[in-house]
This record gives structure tokens, C-alpha cells and sequence, in this order.
């Protein structure tokens, strides 16, 4: 099916911005610009609009009436299906990896505020226990006579990477209206890896010779090249395309992940920092500053060589600043 007839629920404000970053750019040596996903505005915004857009469409077709989903404490994810589900008259269920918190703070406040429904799974239990507690979320919803939709992690499926595919398309043309050629270069952070496997399958459609580069932001027990490649070739196939991926086909950087998913990294707090004073632009802890770190560090040892024009997709997150505000002004105390 062709991307323009998959249904599609209309959720982000989009084109969003592409702007440019001239002094951190110049610093490096590159030239930088940053596509604004964290304007997509709906639910707070974030990438994972992009993919709700196709995954709520699904839903809303099939007459769902709870939404199901997973991810960590701070789940931009999270908030967003939440807020998608409310938009569309449905009950959001989250099932997230963390114990009840003391303080809601961030994501966490913003998934109370939309009223979801909250199941906290020990971090050491999480993988073992998520897939059962969502389907037993479902079971009990299908119990009460309510249809029930569970999206995986982070969205990350081949109708979710759709988002990213059409975000692709949106880059090309606003590229093209603005006289400028595609750049060397795509850059986005890598959780569950659907918004790497859409762009993926995006670039190869319109922006055939730019590089698409993941900065890997957690562990894995498949590699993400693997993982990648496998759902970007779940993506061709649902539009019909002939073409297929493999592992070698992308380029994924996993030097930025720091302490683990979620813990913040120096390198990672120190980007989040240069950009907010270089250029005014808030990054956040999980996703979006360990990205960052990794197009600064991929720079310094040249992987990304100079003089190379890079496109970062800045994917959300800032909600998931304010809890990490310790980690963030150690400093201060010096
Ligand atoms: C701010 C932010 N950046 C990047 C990502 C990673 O996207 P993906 O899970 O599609 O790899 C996420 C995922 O939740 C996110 O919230």
C-alpha cells in the first residue's frame, strides 16, 4: 500500500520547523541544523506523535476502546499514547518499568494528569513480567466487553516507523522548497528504533545518499542493526516496496549510552548544556542530549567528518528534564 493510503489520524502539527544551529555547527566544524520534533506539539509533543498518527488510526478502525502500552518512568511514549487514547475517547493503560515513585515528576505527572491507569513493574521483573501484565490488561478489558489495542515499546512496529517514513517525505519537500540539497547526514537518537527504521526506509525512498545515523541511548539483546534492519524491512514491505535492508546498512554509534538507559551521562549533560548556551535549544537526559553527545563525539574522532552538513532530529523529551534537575546542576556546587 502506498504511504499516502495507509489510514492516518491527524495528531501532530506538523511540517514542524527545521532550524539551523550556526555556532554550535561552526564550533564543530559541520554544518548543523536540527528538524523540531519536539514541536509536534499534540500531548506534549515528541517523535512518537508521528507514530500515533498510523497506530491510532489502526485503533480508532477497529473500534478499540483501551489502549495498552510500556516504557520507562519517563516515557515520552508513554505520555503521548496516553494523550492520543484520551483524544480519541479511549482509556490509557500504562504498564511502566519503575516502582510507585514518591514524587511525580515529569512524564509521570503528565500521565496522572491525563488519567491513566498505571501499573509500576519492579525495573529487575520488567522484561519478564511487561508482555504477560499487558495482555492480562487486555484480557480483563475484553472481560468487561471493551476492545483493546497494545502497542509495543516505544511504537516501535512497522505501521509506527510509518510516522518517520512520512516525516522523511516532509523533510524532502521542505528541503526542496528551500532550495537546499539533502544533507550528508540524519542523525536521531535510538531507543526501540522505529523512528531509525522509518527514516531508514524514508531516506532510501526521497534522500537516497544521506547517511542515517542511530546514537544508541540503551542496551539491547538483539543488536540494533539487526533489530533495525528487520523492521525497516517489515516497513518496505507494508508499502510495497521491493527494496530490503540489512544490518550493514546502518550506522549505529553505541559510545553515548552512558550508565544505562535512562541514568544520565556527563557526555550527555555536558551536550545538553552546549546547546542550550550556544544556541538556546533544550535537549533532554535520556534521548535527546546523549544524541547530541554522540554527533559532537562522532565529529571529534571523525566519524562524521568536517565540513559535513548533519540533520539532527530532535525527538522531544524536555518533560524529562525537570526530575533529573540533581543531575543537572552539579555544577553549582563547585
Ligand atoms: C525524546 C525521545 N527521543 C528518542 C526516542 C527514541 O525513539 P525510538 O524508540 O523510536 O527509537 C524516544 C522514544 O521514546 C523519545 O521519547
Amino acid at each position: 500500500m502506498k504511504l499516502d493510503d495507509l489510514p492516518r489520524l491527524s495528531l501532530g502539527f506538523l511540517p514542524t520547523p527545521i532550524d539551523d544551529l550556526p555556532t554550535l555547527g561552526a564550533e564543530l566544524g559541520i554544518s548543523l541544523s536540527v528538524k523540531r520534533d519536539d514541536f509536534t506539539g499534540f500531548g506534549g509533543g515528541g517523535n512518537k506523535v508521528r507514530k500515533l498518527e498510523f497506530l491510532m488510526a489502526d485503533a480508532v478502525e477497529k473500534g478499540v476502546q483501551v489502549v495498552i502500552t510500556t516504557g520507562g518512568h519517563q516515557s515520552n511514549h508513554a505520555r503521548m499514547t496516553a494523550a492520543a487514547a484520551r483524544k480519541f475517547g479511549m482509556e490509557p493503560i500504562l504498564v511502566l518499568r519503575g516502582n510507585r515513585p514518591d514524587a511525580w515528576q515529569g512524564n509521570l505527572l503528565l500521565d496522572h494528569l491525563l488519567g491513566a491507569k498505571i501499573d509500576f513493574l519492579d525495573p529487575d521483573a520488567y522484561f519478564e513480567q511487561v508482555n504477560p501484565l499487558m495482555q492480562q490488561r487486555a484480557d480483563e478489558a475484553e472481560a468487561e466487553g471493551k476492545k483493546a489495542y497494545v502497542i509495543p515499546l516505544g511504537g516501535a512496529s512497522a505501521l509506527g516507523a510509518m510516522g518517520y517514513v512520512n516525516a522523511i517525505k516532509e523533510l524532502a519537500e521542505q528541503y526542496t522548497a528551500m532550495g537546499r540539497k539533502a544533507p550528508d547526514y540524519i542523525v536521531a537518537p535510538l531507543g526501540s528504533g522505529g523512528t531509525l527504521a522509518g527514516i531508514t526506509v524514508g531516506c532510501s525512498i526521497w534522500w537516497p545518499e544521506t547517511k542515517v545515523m542511530g546514537i544508541s541511548v540503551t542496551g539491547t539483546a538483539v543488536p540494533f542493526d539487526q533489530r533495525i534492519s528487520a523492521m525497516a524491512n517489515d516497513a518496505a514491505e507494508l508499502l510495497e516496496l521491493d527494496r530490503r535492508f540489512d544490518a550493514s546498512d546502518l550506522l549505529i554509534q553505541d559510545d553515548y549510552v552512558g550508565p544505562g538507559y535512562s541514568i544520565p551521562s556527563d557526555a550527555g549533560n555536558a551536550a545538553i548544556k552546549r546547546a542550550a548556551r550556544s544556541e538556546g535549544v533544550l535537549l533532554d537526559p535520556v534521548y535527546t542530549g546523549k544524541a547530541m553527545a554522540g554527533i559532537i563525539g562522532s565529529v571529534e574522532n571523525g566519524t562524521i567528518a568536517k565540513g559535513s552538513d548533519v540533520l539532527f532530529v530532535h525527538c522531544g523529551g524536555t518533560p524529562a528534564l525537570f526530575p533529573f534537575s540533581g543531575q543537572l546542576t552539579t555544577d553549582l556546587e563547585s
